[in-house]
């Protein structure tokens, strides 16, 4: 984000609850408000503090390597699982960006054989000096010592050890390679109340995973900074965004040599076709709430945060499914297990203006025979945009009932926006009643200002409040609003926004102004005069010229326009924040993030905002849009206590999995931000959301057809799908475009078959930790050239997509990983096998429509039919593909229950076997699937089974038995009449 574009306010009593004084008079300026507007408009100056340079790009600022003086160890004592210590200044105190804390208590832990804690805390010697939040563990889970891990160091691959020389290191190597992990030998430790550092050096050309929230390559590179800072921003390129994920995974590939066995580290992708490599993965963790900024330069990793303690867990792997299981489950953060039918095909936008609008897309969709599963809406429907509340006239209860209880009639569902921040409401004018701030206010469940005042901000529906969750009043006030709104309107899931959280003033700006009330936001809404939208995917010029000149027309009187009538904003002084020792700042802390909206009070609340014990949103930023979906989790199952929560939320914290998916955010109808899309998904994977999907088709700016086309087809494969748009941009639900149609049904007709295997890997996410969507290198993980691919995904371990992720091209560059070791990929289109050159960038045939897929020899997948509902699909028979290996072996599994309870009575789990020309499948547990087995298709059976095919030892008919001798496909059909009592209610065999 261009500094420039961040307008400041200038104000010499500036202090975050002062930023209301402009606004106080606001009869004198009321005439900012558009014509187009009744409402008063809060002038665009409110939405930003001071102008702030990050110190990352500040030439002045001060290395605090070079001047702070570290700590010396003293009192080492080692104990049974590890050690403690003394730490204490090694010097004069720097007071660089914080006050220099003197001592400190180190413990380290073996904690299992796996994970390694090393967690630096204050003694606290002047506790009335030093406010330093340590994560509670009822708020973050905190991974536990296991106690039954004897005799520490030897059992584990992880070692730890420490220097004093010049002043207090340590180091975590792995015993197996020898191979330093993680040092702070060379550099100091720093930590003051209000900054913290630790670097470790790190091997050229480093292979980093994780660190989120942004949108950037999915392997990071040496070359960013991984601000981690909650931020409500349309998805800027490497700033940072919605959540907090203080996690990387880190792979280092190995040179084997083929004599003796021994390994030596490579770098990066510098491979050579003829020589064995092989990967260790391993995992890094910081528990810390506050903003995180980490350095990734060249062979550097630097972790600065602006409080808080060093609370790290090192996790051994050595592969990205081990490092990935342990990280979740030894921090309570294994995935919530959706409903089945959240896996169908979602509708959303911003825009639909009523009853009538919803239920014409939904009759579209039956129309065209399109999937519809579930259809969101937007804030459109909320009564003056309050949360709790319909717009009487368009979106009446009576009239949401009758469509409601039409649409769950259909199998189809119904999931609503519900907004972080609380309207309160004109106490000038009686007639303004808002019955829910009332309620929440009486129960002291709001955030406050440091002098108990109610803080209040200002969002979609004027000035607001926002939910404090440390207040038991906020939890169970917050429960008790969604469970009466669900009386009036029946939804079944819940679509958590804003929750950053996000304010669009810095400071109390309501406060004082409330008799402005309802405000509109301090910029113009998509559509609204200034703010028409003129945008188009890359590629529109050529394929509808004419619309595009006109576009570009449009868009060009509007920023003259624009040009002419705003007001330059007066050039202001870069602030540079200066440190009082003992005194800690949290309005302006010393050391300035790289937060992509400048200072961090800015479209955000401020670090002031105060909770009900005192700490500050300066300590809790991070994990406010975690405490809304764990409420909203509550609020869920106190109204359907057997049904297992369905709810997509913006602002993460590491663990909010537990609880609810995520999507991608405010996209752009763009090219670029469909292929950054993928590597959004697969970073969400290793934070433990499996249930990740990105607004289709594009959220800002107006779509079109091919892009809509080819990311309907890529979006397909992810967990969450949903088609979301702006306001005022062209509509884009895919019956919108003829091509469209036909590319949507062509994946979905993947996709629907597939819900068997998805929902499986879902449950496998939930109950052992493993990923759904996967990178290619984490399934082969001795390939050092597949680190960087991120234009390819795995669907679990057995489906490859090779999506097209640029305009008019009908072909496609895609590597089909393993070919080396003899993996074989079979085309699911043909079901033939991929010839392919190992580590050989090919060239595939990929025409407006076509998304390339493959199925990879080993896998047994399990499906059903394609039908336009979830429950429909229920309703068919199953069918297996059977893909053999090079080998003729093949194996997969399947898990069955009700779709929906949170503890269902009965599961089942089937395990499939092929090999010898013959295919078992296993069937465990109580669930009845009634649905037969009608098909087993086997892709790679090299010849004709000329004695037959027996099921269960009965020779099948010829009738039921195809072999197609060029494709090297064998169908096997009718087996619904050895099947009638359920497809898996017995154990049974198929040889050919
Ligand atoms: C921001 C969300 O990211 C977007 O999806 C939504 O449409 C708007 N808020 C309006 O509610």
């Amino acid at each position: 984000m261009a500094r420039s574009m961040l307008q400041a306010v200038s104000t010499a009593v500036f202090g975050l609850s002062a930023i209301s004084l402009p606004l106080a008079n606001a009869a004198a300026v009321s005439s900012t408000a558009t014509s187009a507007r009744s409402q008063y408009t809060l002038p665009a100056s409110v939405q930003y503090a001071e102008n702030v340079i990050p110190n990352i790009n500040d030439p002045q600022a001060v290395d605090a390597q070079s001047v702070c003086p570290g700590y010396k160890a003293t009192n080492v004592q080692n104990s049974t699982f590890g050690l403690t210590a003394t730490l204490s200044l090694a010097g004069t105190p720097c007071n660089l960006y914080g006050t220099d804390i003197d001592t400190l208590n180190l413990t380290v832990q073996y904690q299992t054989a796996d994970r390694l804690s090393v967690n630096i805390v204050p003694t606290y010697v002047d506790s009335s000096n030093y406010t330093q939040y340590l994560v509670r563990d009822s708020l973050l889970a905190k991974p536990a010592l296991d106690e039954g891990v004897s005799e520490t160091s030897k059992f584990h691959d992880l070692s730890f050890s420490w220097s004093n020389d010049p002043t207090f290191a340590f180091t975590v190597q792995r015993r197996s390679t020898g191979d330093v992990l993680f040092t702070t030998e060379g550099s100091k430790l720093i930590f003051e109340n209000q900054f913290l550092e630790f670097t470790s050096p790190l091997p050229d050309d480093y292979n980093i995973y994780g660190l989120g929230e942004h949108i950037h390559e999915f392997r990071l590179g040496n070359n960013f900074t991984a601000t981690i800072f909650p931020a409500d921003i349309a998805n800027p390129i490497d700033y940072n965004i919605y959540g907090s994920h203080p996690f990387y995974l880190e792979t280092r590939y190995f040179e084997v040599d083929p004599k003796t066995g021994n390994t030596s580290i490579t770098t990066g992708n510098a491979t050579d076709p003829s020589k064995k490599y092989e990967s260790y993965s391993h995992g890094v963790y910081l528990r810390n709430t506050h903003a995180h900024e980490v350095l990734l330069r060249p062979n550097r990793i630097t972790w600065r945060t602006l409080g808080g303690s060093i609370d790290l867990y090192f996790y051994a792997g050595p592969t990205q499914p081990a490092v990935t299981k342990a990280l979740l489950k030894s921090n309570d953060a294994l995935p919530a297990m959706q409903q089945y039918y959240t896996l169908g095909y979602q509708q959303c936008r911003w825009g639909y203006k009523g009853w009538s609008d919803v239920e014409d897309v939904a009759s579209n969709f039956s129309k065209f025979e399109i999937p519809l599963e579930t259809l969101w809406v937007d804030i459109d429907y909320l009564g003056q945009l309050r949360d709790f509340q319909t717009d009487p006239n368009t979106w009446s209860i009576e009239e949401g009932e009758k469509f409601l209880s039409s649409l769950h009639s259909k199998g189809q569902h119904f999931v609503p926006i519900i907004d972080s921040a609380i309207y309160i409401p004109n106490p000038d004018n009686a007639s303004d009643a808002y019955a829910p701030f009332d309620r929440g206010n009486e129960v002291g469940a709001f955030l406050k200002n440091p002098d108990g005042s109610l803080y209040i901000g200002a969002v979609w529906p004027g000035f607001t409040v926002f939910p404090d969750w440390l207040s038991e009043g906020a939890q169970t006030w917050w429960v008790d609003e969604i469970t009466a709104f669900h009386e009036k309107v029946s939804f079944d899931g819940i679509w958590i926004d804003m929750s950053e959280i996000s304010s669009f003033c810095a400071g109390s700006c309501g406060s004082g102004n409330l008799h402005l009330q309802p405000v509109h936001p301090p910029f113009a809404l998509p559509g609204e005069p200034g703010a028409v939208v003129y945008d188009y995917p890359e590629g529109f010029n050529i394929t509808n010229a004419t619309e595009a000149a006109s576009a570009s027309s449009g868009a060009a009187s509007q920023s003259s326009a624009a040009s002419v009538s705003a007001t330059t904003p007066a050039s202001t002084p870069i602030y540079r924040p200066t440190v009082t020792p003992g005194v800690r700042d949290v309005n302006h802390p010393a050391y300035v993030i790289n937060n992509g909206q400048g200072d961090i009070a800015n479209k955000a609340i401020s670090p002031n905002a105060t909770h009900i014990d005192g700490t500050q949103e300066y300590e809790m930023h991070n994990v406010w849009g975690y405490q809304i979906l764990n409420a909203t989790h509550n609020a869920l199952l106190n109204i359907f206590p057997e049904k297992r929560p369905f709810i997509i939320g913006r602002s993460t914290f590491f663990g909010s999995g537990r609880w609810a998916g995520h999507w991608g955010g405010d996209n752009y109808s763009k090219w670029g931000s469909m292929y950054m899309s993928i590597s959004q998904a697969l970073s969400f994977s290793l934070f433990g959301i499996p249930m990740f999907g990105v607004d289709t088709c594009g959220f800002l700016g107006n779509s079109d057809e091919e892009l809509c086309n080819r990311w309907m087809q890529l979006s397909a494969f992810f967990p969450f799908y949903r088609n979301h748009n702006t306001l005022s941009t062209i509509p884009q639900e895919p019956y919108r475009w003829g091509s469209v149609i036909e590319s949507t049904k062509t994946a979905m007709k993947i996709r629907y078959p597939l819900l068997p295997y998805m929902y499986t890997l879902l449950h496998l996410a939930h109950s052992t930790g493993s990923t759904v969507l996967r990178a290619l290198s984490w399934e082969f993980p001795n390939d050092p050239l597949l680190a960087n691919v991120d234009t390819q995904l795995l669907l679990g371990p057995s489906i490859l997509v090779i999506p097209v992720l640029e305009p008019q091209v009908s072909t496609v560059q895609g590597v089909f990983p393993g070919i080396a070791e003899g993996e074989k990929w079979y085309d699911w289109y043909t079901q033939t096998p991929v010839s392919a050159t190992a580590g050989k960038n090919e060239t595939i045939d990929a025409p407006l429509g076509h998304i390339p897929v493959y199925v990879r020899g080993g896998s047994v997948l399990p499906q059903q039919e394609y039908a336009l509902t979830t429950r429909d699909a229920r309703n068919t028979p199953y069918s297996l593909i059977t893909a053999l290996s090079a080998k003729g072996t093949a194996k997969g599994e399947l898990y069955v229950d009700d779709g929906e309870s949170v503890k269902p009575n009965a599961t089942l789990f089937v395990e499939y076997a092929a090999e010898n020309n013959t295919l078992t499948a296993v069937p465990q547990g109580a669930y009845v699937e009634p649905q037969p087995l009608a098909n087993i298709t086997v892709l790679g059976v090299p010849s004709a089974p000329l004695a037959g095919v027996t099921f269960n030892g009965v020779k099948l008919p010829s009738s039921s038995v195809a072999y197609n001798g060029t494709s090297h496909v064998l169908s096997v059909t009718g087996l619904k009449n050895y099947t009638a009592a359920g497809a898996w209610a017995h154990k049974w065999t198929l040889k050919w």
